[in-house]
């Protein structure tokens, strides 16, 4: 048997870290050998429409004081809040805005296609949303959590920059074998990341912005641990993808973000490495001696 060409569309659905044994739901054989597909518009219900709509109303009611202002400012240009949007309509904002793009895919896709995708400011987002049965929890990412959770802050040119720049890093992380290093910052930053503001510690991340409950623990319960960026403290920190994080990291600005990523991490894989060898991963919601905890932004609770 030939070696499946890693990255490429095989018709069949990808492997993947942290999810459990049910397979994903997509349907691959639709999609490109780049794994994007066109989104069908036409074939969404008007039950469909309906979920995204009451998804997009409870999400937005609780983004003052919890939502960083620059997530604010740009999620109208997502476009009608009463239904999906089509993916070419908001490509031609975010292309003029930052130069991003978003294309459909069918799901979770392989860690290298992803990443090639992101390497040429293409966004992925998954064209199915989920069943009514699911409106408060979906295992999988589906439409809402991509566009809603993600697509906003591309509008916004640093983190747009952070985003083609992680591309090109997991690319490089692929031949260095580093891709779960790399995953757990992406996991910190850009799914469950926090940002202190002179108003207080506010939310950043796509999984905290699409959550029903997650946004406002995240911000204001007294239970989590948040600390300060720290990218090798990051690589060496476990997550868990089923329930509320149990630590949290919160950055200055999205320029330190990307500062802070942009040196080689050839050598700094290398010295995580050998820091877990010698003492181990970090399980979440650990404090180890020294660390500081960013206290709750009470403001918002
Ligand atoms: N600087 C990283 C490297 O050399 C690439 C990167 C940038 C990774 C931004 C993540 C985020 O591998
Ligand atoms: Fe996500």
């Amino acid at each position: 048997m030939d070696t499946p060409v890693k990255g490429v569309n095989l018709g069949v659905a990808p492997v993947t870290y942290g999810t459990g044994d049910r397979p994903p739901r997509g349907d691959y054989g639709r999609a490109r050998s780049d794994y994007t597909c066109e989104q069908d518009w036409s074939a969404y219900t008007a039950a469909d429409h309906d979920t995204y709509r009451r998804l997009y109303a409870r999400q937005t009611r609780q983004l003052p004081g919890l939502a960083c202002d620059e997530f604010i400012a740009a999620v109208q240009q997502l476009g009608a809040p009463d239904r999906i949007p089509r993916f070419d309509d908001v490509s031609e904002r975010l292309l003029k805005a930052t130069g991003w793009q978003i294309v459909g895919v069918p799901g979770l896709i392989p860690e290298e296609a992803f990443f090639k995708l992101l390497s040429e400011r293409r966004f992925p987002v998954t064209d199915w949303i989920r069943t009514p049965e699911e409106f408060h929890y979906v295992v999988e990412p589906d439409v809402f959590h991509d566009l809603f959770g993600h697509v906003p802050l591309l509008f916004d040119p640093m983190f747009a920059d952070y985003m083609q720049a992680y591309g090109a890093g997991g690319l490089k992380a692929s031949r260095l074998d580093a891709c779960e290093l790399l995953a757990r910052l992406y996991w910190y930053t850009v799914e469950f990341g926090l940002i202190a503001t002179p108003q207080g510690l506010r939310a950043y991340g796509a999984g905290i912005l699409s959550s029903a409950g997650e946004l406002r623990h995240s911000v204001t319960s007294p239970e989590p641990v948040r600390l300060g960026f720290d990218l090798e403290r990051i690589m060496r920190s476990r997550y868990r993808i089923d329930t509320y994080q149990a630590n949290y990291f919160v950055i200055e600005s999205f320029g330190q973000l990307f500062e802070a990523t942009a040196p080689d991490f050839t050598p700094i894989y290398r010295r995580v490495r050998e820091t877990i060898a010698a003492q181990g991963e970090i399980e979440p919601g650990t404090v180890l001696a020294g660390e500081r905890r960013f206290a709750p932004n009470p403001a918002a609770a």
